[in-house]
């Protein structure tokens, strides 16, 4: 099987930057938000995005009408029955992915591949959700998607060769590196990545620096294209934090204990770029 129909559920940052990704790379995307108005305005997004490409003279004309009519909005889950490959892309939240696992489970085609776009949670747990554990995986694509070239396509304890040779075809298909990892919170760049991260906001917190002597540091003293306090509102201070809990949860390690100062900033909604305003303000800009 090729994988020609994906369904993508959550029309977040991720979400929506996997549906260009995909309608780009010749895929018939079914983009499912909650809302009918939320798939509709993050569609209207995806036109923007392209009409900017074609604008840098990145994308043809007709590519962008191609990949534009590719794409269905939809807030009926039922029309993802039909797929190939379905990727969630909703919340890091256990129990809501895994409600939404057993629901795909019931309305998908028996040949569907079931994936999750998880950056930390057991992927077998949502596994166990469905009677085809054989054919679930991780497809975890990078922020921004559209941009990063790498796919952690992520093998849980029940996943069958097959599903994660169809994934990896899938990620090369979308023009990504794929690398194949096993099912352990943080797969491979999250694990390593979130400590320093984690850190970076103690030694904040600590007043040790600001916060834009820390990334200035970061970016000039180890050639990274970020500092941590950027990539953290990047990524989304929600997110972060339920991927350090996560991390927390699998090893016990200190080092993935959240900083007492993330959970503050996400109890008052200092979410980061998508909130306006985390660690650095964007409203501004
Ligand atoms: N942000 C990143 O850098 C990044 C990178 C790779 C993977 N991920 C993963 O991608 C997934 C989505 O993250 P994001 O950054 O796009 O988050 P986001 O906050 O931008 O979007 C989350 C989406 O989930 C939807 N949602 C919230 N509660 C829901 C519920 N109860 N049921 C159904 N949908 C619900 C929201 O409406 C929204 O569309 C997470 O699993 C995250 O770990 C995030």
């Amino acid at each position: 099987m090729t994988v020609k129909r994906v369904g993508i559920v959550g029309s977040g940052i991720m979400g929506s930057g996997i549906a260009e990704v995909a309608s780009k790379t010749g895929h018939e995307v079914v983009l499912r938000s909650r809302k009918q108005e939320t798939a509709d305005r993050t569609v209207a997004g995806l036109e923007k995005s392209l009409n900017k490409q074609v604008e840098k003279g990145r994308l043809s004309e007709e590519d962008r009408d191609g990949a534009l009519q590719r794409v269905t909005a939809t807030s009926d889950l039922g029309e993802l029955a039909a797929c190939d490959l379905v990727i969630e892309s909703v919340v890091e939240d256990l129990p809501t992915k895994k409600e939404l696992f057993n629901e795909l489970d019931r309305i998908c085609g028996d040949s569907t591949i079931l994936a999750t776009n998880t950056s930390t949670l057991p992927i077998i747990e949502m596994a166990m959700e469905t009677g085809r554990p054989n054919k679930v995986c991780g497809i975890h694509f990078f922020n921004p998607a559209p941009m990063m070239a790498l796919v952690e396509v992520v093998r849980a304890i029940t996943s069958s060769d097959e599903t994660i040779a169809e994934a990896t075809a899938f990620a090369q298909a979308c023009g990504k590196n794929p690398v194949q990892v096993r099912d352990q919170a943080g797969f491979i760049v999250n694990a390593l990545l979130f400590p320093y991260l984690n850190n970076a906001v103690r030694l904040f917190d600590a007043g040790v620096a600001s916060r834009e002597d820390i990334d200035a540091a970061m970016k000039g003293g180890c050639n990274f294209p970020m500092g941590p306090l950027e990539l953290l509102d990047l990524v989304g201070l929600d997110t972060s934090l339920s991927i350090l809990e996560a991390l927390y949860e699998e090893f016990k390690d200190p080092n993935y204990a959240p900083a007492p100062r993330l959970r503050r900033m996400v109890s008052a909604e200092l979410l980061g770029r998508k909130t306006g305003q985390g660690f650095y303000d964007y409203k501004k800009k």
